[in-house]
């Protein structure tokens, strides 16, 4: 029997992690049947907010929800909050996690995905030993499969192929997972998910750069021939992967997230165009207009698609908002909350990207 008493939430002030804690302790507090506490270790690097978890705060500070500012890498830390808390799960979602930067600086990716998930599964080893009821649950990415043709699906037995410094290192991050349960023992399960939108994500990805570039009259800035797919998936659906995962996914085991749900980028865009165009009252194709091409991303993976009918079949887990539903609610999201939006924009993040790619 799982313990999930005192669950050590990594990165839980970043877009998944912050909707993950959410899901928990707001609106899925009733179904999720969940009744311990959340333990929050994030660095709040650039792309963590952790106003996003502002009404989590002021509802459970301290009684359910608890948060630790630092570096999963500093292992006294971490190891202080494992005997603080007595943590028996770890739900591992802290990591650089945007392509771009690694190709412009790939050792922040090094540093806190490849060496920073070592020291939690080190601490957790030493500390745990032979516990009953533990776990550490880490959260992967589909790019660490590498790029597919114009058919086929990653499994979970497809070869690991990364191509970028990050999923280079979310590639070593998932063997040093699978090392320390084949090695030490040690309870682990690994999810690879595909690409998550929703709200609090940071506008350095796709769907909310798109967004609010729209609304500000910005180009639209597609990379290649914007043919490149990807398999999107509503955050709210992965975090029920990843909370049924952790409830009763077998100890070993990896699980493949995704949405069925393959979309060209420029595909995308124009569907968004068409959803931002009617809610401001605008014309697409004023907006449409905004479309750039830009040079390639190098290394520019072509296609991502996910095979999830193993934890479809085994955990009975189902997507549950489409497309057109989720893309929606994330418009709405972003054009509600412009507070959230002007305060990140403000700060490091428009410094780092006005340095690096100019006004966009
Ligand atoms: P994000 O970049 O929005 O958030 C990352 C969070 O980790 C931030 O709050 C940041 O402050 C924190 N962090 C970074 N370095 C840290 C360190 N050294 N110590 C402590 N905290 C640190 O990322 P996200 O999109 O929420 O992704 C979360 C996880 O899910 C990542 O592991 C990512 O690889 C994986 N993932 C993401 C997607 C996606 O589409 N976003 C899809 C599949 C898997
Ligand atoms: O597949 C899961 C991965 O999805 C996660 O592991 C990553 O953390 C997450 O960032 C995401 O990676 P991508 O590189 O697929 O996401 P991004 O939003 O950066 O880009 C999506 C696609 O859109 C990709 O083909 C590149 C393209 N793109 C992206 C940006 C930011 C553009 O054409 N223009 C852009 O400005």
């Amino acid at each position: 029997m799982r313990k999930l008493s005192n669950i050590l939430v990594t990165g839980g002030a970043g877009f998944i992690g912050v909707n993950f804690i959410r899901y928990l302790l707001g609106k899925c507090a009733q179904t999720s049947n969940f009744k311990g506490r959340i333990i929050n270790l994030d660095a709040l690097t650039y792309a963590g907010n952790i106003t996003s978890l502002k009404e989590i705060n002021e509802n459970f500070e301290e009684t359910k929800y608890f948060f630790e500012k630092g570096d999963i890498g500093d292992r006294t830390l971490v190891e202080k909050i494992f005997e603080k808390y007595a943590i028996d799960t770890v739900v591992h979602f802290a990591a650089e996690s945007h392509v771009d930067r690694s190709i412009l600086g790939p050792e922040a990716f090094i540093k806190t995905n490849v060496l920073g998930t070592f020291t939690l599964l080190d601490v957790a080893r030493n500390i745990w030993k032979d516990a009953d009821g533990v776990l550490f649950h880490h959260v992967s990415t589909d790019e660490v499969y590498g790029s597919l043709g114009e058919t086929g699906y990653f499994t979970e037995t497809t070869p690991y192929d990364p191509r970028s410094p990050y999923s280079a290192s979310k590639a070593s991050s998932d063997h040093l997972v699978m090392a320390y349960y084949h090695t030490y023992g040690l309870p682990i399960t690994l999810s690879n998910c595909s690409n998550n939108y929703g709200p609090f994500q940071f506008p350095e990805k796709l769907i909310p750069l798109m967004i609010l570039n729209m609304l500000e009259g910005k180009a639209l800035p597609v990379y290649g021939d914007g043919k490149n797919i990807r398999d999107w998936l509503y955050v709210d659906d992965h975090n029920s992967a990843v909370w049924n995962i952790i409830q009763n996914g077998k100890i070993g085991e990896e699980y493949n997230i995704g949405g069925d749900n393959e979309w060209e980028n420029i595909k995308l865009l124009n569907v968004l165009i068409d959803i931002v165009a009617k809610k401001i009252n605008k014309n697409a194709e004023t907006i449409r207009s905004l479309i750039t091409y830009v040079k390639d991303r190098p290394g520019h993976d072509r296609r991502y698609a996910i095979d999830c009918s193993k934890i479809k079949r085994e955990l009975g887990w189902k997507q549950t908002v489409s497309f057109e539903q989720g893309l929606e609610r994330t418009v709405d999201w972003y054009l509600a909350n412009t507070e959230w939006i002007n305060g990140i924009r403000s700060g490091e993040y428009k410094r780092w990207v006005e340095k690096n790619y100019g006004e966009r």
